[in-house]
């Protein structure tokens, strides 16, 4: 063989080595969600993101964006609708509610900014307690009395839905699993 064939050779070796690789850390919904607390809820929010159901691979480009644009952007969306809801709110309590939760959100914005830029440099222990960060605020706004006839529990639970997913993600990158 010239040489010239033997780094072809080479190359094609090295190559289907890093797609080996790669391909086993593809890590397919139904494994991840099973480890989540509302599996059901899992499988509907990662089955809304284009070309999911060949898997997840890790690292690659699925988790920054579950953190950016199903959490930080669903995050801003509650963050705007309680500015609504705090004009809207006839009920002083409730009123307060929404002035309380209004900033545990503004918390929330800044734990996905914190995740994200974790993810990327690769930290995924800081990754996972921003999204932990996340459920402690949310669960501190849901505490909050008195019941509220918004959209704002469903809502709540949704956030820590898909913080449970980053969670999970992170585990997954850091070998949990
Ligand atoms: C706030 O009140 C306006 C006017 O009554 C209504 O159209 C809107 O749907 C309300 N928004 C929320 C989030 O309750």
């Amino acid at each position: 063989m010239a040489p010239s064939s033997i780094h072809s050779l080479l190359l094609v070796l090295f190559l289907s080595f890093g797609v080996c690789i790669s391909l086993a850390r593809v890590v397919p919904v139904s494994v991840l969600c099973s480890k989540h607390p509302n599996p059901t809820n899992c499988v509907n929010i990662l089955y809304n993101i284009d070309g999911i159901g060949a898997g997840i691979e890790l690292p690659g480009s699925i988790p920054p964006y579950v953190i950016n644009t199903i959490g930080h952007a669903g995050a801003f969306e509650t963050y705007t609708l309680l500015n609504t809801l705090i004009r809207n709110a006839t009920d002083p309590k409730l009123k307060q509610r929404y002035i309380a939760c209004s900033a545990d959100y503004v918390g929330t914005l800044d734990y996905f900014n914190s995740a994200k830029d974790a993810y990327t440099s690769a930290n995924y222990k800081d990754m996972k307690s921003n999204a932990a960060n996340v459920i402690k605020a949310v669960q501190d706004c849901d505490r909050r009395p008195p019941s509220d006839p918004s959209q704002l529990p469903l809502l709540n639970n949704r956030m820590q839905d898909v913080s449970n997913i980053i969670i999970i993600l992170a585990d997954f990158l850091l070998g949990k699993y």
